[in-house]
């Protein structure tokens, strides 16, 4: 094992095994998370992840679920870099990771069809843009009737905020004012003006979500 690489601003310190790292946080809910997501996810799915990290999370759920096929994502390179070598463990389930920025025009060019998007511990660390910019991918990139959006991660739910989420919001503001935890309502509004239903929530460890919503038949006819 070699010493942690520089870590970019919206990633913890991560262990490392030449290219494979690990997240600490990732460490701590990558079972639960991928529990949820093998339940849910339609047999045959194609996923695109969103902020995928390290990649133990695709690596997890690949575990669990052999008839899946992953496309991880980051505009990190170490964390691309780590993706591929967890992704060498699935015989090509796991295809060689992009460097989507959703920030950036034109990220969504060529890609899909895919049966479900997911990004798990992102919204929340990256400008309001990202999360806008995984609403308009649900429009034209989700198969229909029953394309899936994922997020896992800390939401504000108004007074019912658990004390945690709220220090973490003040702490990622302080970082850079454009994060912070996203209002659940927020999420909601803009997931159903892309024409997308909330199809379940489920309460995780240490006061984190999993959102699940469902696209409609089609994105005008879904309202
Ligand atoms: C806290 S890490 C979470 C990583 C992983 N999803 C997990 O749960 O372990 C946030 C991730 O969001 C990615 N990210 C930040 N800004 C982004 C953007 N504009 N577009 C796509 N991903 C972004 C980062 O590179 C990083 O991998």
């Amino acid at each position: 094992m070699s010493a942690p690489r520089e870590t970019p601003p919206a990633l913890e310190a991560r262990r490392n095994e030449a290219d494979r790292l690990f997240s600490p946080s990732a460490g701590r809910n990558r079972h639960a998370i991928a529990e949820v997501l093998a339940r849910i996810l339609p047999a045959q799915a194609w996923v695109l992840e969103i902020g995928s990290g390290t990649g133990e999370h695709a690596a997890t759920l690949l575990g669990l679920r052999q008839d899946v096929v992953w496309q991880p994502s980051d505009p990190d390179s170490a964390s691309r870099l780590s993706e591929d070598a967890w992704g060498s463990d699935f015989d090509g389930r796991m295809k060689p990771s992009l460097a989507l920025d959703l920030v950036r025009p034109g990220w969504m060019d060529g890609l899909g069809p895919f049966d479900a998007i997911v990004s798990m511990n992102v919204i929340h660390i990256a400008p309001w843009d990202v999360a806008r910019a995984i609403a308009e991918a649900s429009e034209h990139m989700l198969n229909r009737p029953e394309g899936l959006v994922y997020f896992y991660g800390p939401f504000q739910e108004g007074e019912a905020t658990a004390p945690s989420n709220l220090d973490f919001d003040r702490n990622l503001k302080a970082r850079n004012p454009d994060w912070g935890v996203r209002a659940l309502s927020d999420v909601q509004a803009l997931m159903a003006g892309s024409g997308l239903v909330s199809l379940e929530r489920v309460d995780m460890p240490a006061n984190n979500l999993s959102l699940i919503f469902r696209t409609g038949v089609s994105a005008d006819a879904s309202s």
